[in-house]
């Protein structure tokens, strides 16, 4: 079914994002009978572009990345593609009024405004469209991450944005709650009746989540040396999956019930402020050439200065606790980093053992959700091994492999999340109490990084992270779960 007729108006509509991800997703939701016939995407950028111009720019950049069985369709595509230049921060207002003009007369249509730019321009746009008097009821705001780079700047970014728009009407991306899988978590957790009885301290001994990437940073440098692993991964995509496995069973699921649960994990974190804490519950590590791979310090910088000798981490693993009654001593280890030896993102569940053993050589059940790459839910139980001799028990795994169990096509996360968008539900974005409870987390650490005089702890690129990382867990005898 196709949705209302929208205008969606892009800022950064030529940027990377736009080319890699948003245009694919729309061009998949065209193709798939999605998109209402009337429905245009409006590119704003400084580029000086014509409609034509810009069309022929996608047919050459994103053709490639996105399968065309019906040539029809991609022209019908290409035809709801539309180009504004703006001046950004300039005298000139020639940009705006050129918006207004394709505009008018359509205010009855559903209409985004998708900010895919940096964050310090999330506030100016919203006054100028307010101003230019672009903003209908039926408006949507979608903003990007890194929303700010603290909580200070997080929440003057909301106040701007929010003296124009409704908090319903605000759109806060992260795009992994656009991740099939992590969907699926949800419906793991709250469909079947088997876990949530044993989903607490009382049966779990701890949980880690790990999104390994082997990429590096090359042509990011300029952004990446002012984020880091805590702004660019933690502070949101990490924080997203740890609210989803650790919430309560919301009562319905919708828009507030499921965000009221997972804010509520987030403010349950237990701060760590003191430099010793930050010290003994976190690890940073920067990586260092090793191979045919460059180190950090070393990546071809990008269009922005970078420095010389930046601190930033590129890798962190931190160790948290969720004060409440379902995971009181139920540490939550986190882990992220770039030129890691393979792209994964997992959350391990690690059982705690049986209560009281009559085999010797067992060891204790573990859930693994795979949400990149492989989709998939593994459980590792033990079984006896085949034989007439003495008992002898042998971890095995019972596999749900998502791409061998169904056949359909998995969508890319931005289309989702840019259905939802048009469709005007906000389930699957961040809230605002929700973006600044995790910044209230996060502020103490990036602080007392800041102001300590250590640098991060070098790890080989290709490798698994600092040796820091690994005697985070192995200080209680615990160690990350490596599955290639
Ligand atoms: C982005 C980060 O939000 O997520 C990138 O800015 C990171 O640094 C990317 O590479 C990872 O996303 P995915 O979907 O490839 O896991």
């Amino acid at each position: 079914m196709s949705s209302h007729t929208a205008d969606l108006v892009v800022f950064g509509g030529t940027g990377d994002l736009s080319m890699r991800k948003l245009l694919p997703a729309l061009y998949h939701s065209d193709r798939d009978g999605r998109l209402s016939p009337e429905t245009r995407v409006i590119a704003m950028s400084r580029g000086g572009l014509t409609d034509a111009d810009f069309r022929g720019k996608v047919d050459a950049e994103v053709r490639d990345r996105v399968p065309i069985d019906d040539p029809a369709v991609w022209q019908r595509f290409l035809g709801r593609l539309f180009h504004v230049s703006v001046d950004v921060g300039g005298d000139d207002r020639s940009g705006w009024a050129a918006l207004a003009r394709l505009l008018a007369g359509h205010e009855q249509r559903d209409r985004v405004f998708y900010l895919a730019s940096p964050p310090m321009t999330f506030g100016p746009f919203c006054r100028e469209l307010h101003q230019t008097g672009l903003v209908t009821p039926r408006s949507r705001v979608v903003l990007e991450k890194p929303l700010g780079r603290d909580l200070p700047s997080a929440q003057r970014i909301n106040d701007e944005v929010g003296a124009i728009f409704d908090e319903r009407q605000i759109f806060r991306i992260d795009h992994y709650l656009g991740k099939e899988t992590v969907q699926n978590l949800l419906v793991l957790r709250f469909a079947n009746a088997f876990l949530e009885p044993i989903w607490n301290s009382l049966w779990i001994d701890h949980v880690q989540i790990t999104v390994a990437e082997t990429v590096g940073t090359p042509g990011r440098r300029g952004y990446y040396d002012q984020a880091g692993a805590l702004r660019d991964m933690v502070q949101n995509h990490l924080l997203q999956l740890l609210t989803l496995t650790a919430m309560e069973p919301p009562a319905r699921n919708d828009r507030e019930a499921i965000r009221d649960e997972k804010v509520k994990v987030l403010q349950a974190l237990r701060p760590i402020q003191e430099a010793s804490e930050v010290d003994r519950f976190t690890v940073r590590g920067q990586y260092v050439g090793a191979g045919d791979l460059v180190g950090y310090l070393d990546e071809p910088a990008s269009t922005a200065p970078t420095e010389a000798s930046s601190r930033v981490e590129t890798f962190t693993a931190i160790r948290a606790e969720i004060k409440n009654w379902r995971w009181a001593g139920v540490p939550f280890y986190l882990r992220t980093g770039k030129r890691m030896p393979h792209r994964v993102s997992e959350i391990v569940v690690q059982f705690k053992d049986v209560p009281h053993s009559i085999y010797p050589g067992g060891s204790p059940n573990r859930l693994v959700l795979r949400l990149q790459p492989e989709e998939g839910i593994r459980l590792h139980i033990m079984a006896k091994e085949p034989g007439a001799g003495e008992t002898t028990l042998k971890p095995v795994p019972l596999s749900l492999s998502f791409g061998e169990t169904f056949t359909a096509r998995v969508p890319e996360a931005y289309e989702r999340l840019l259905s939802d968008v048009l469709a005007g539900n906000p389930t699957l974005f961040m809230r605002r109490d929700e973006v600044e409870a995790a910044w209230r987390w996060i502020d103490p650490i990036l602080a007392a990084w800041e102001s300590s005089p250590e640098t991060p702890e070098p790890y080989p690129a290709g490798t698994s992270g600092p040796a820091g990382s690994h005697e985070l867990l192995g200080r209680s005898g615990r160690a990350w779960h490596e599955e290639a």
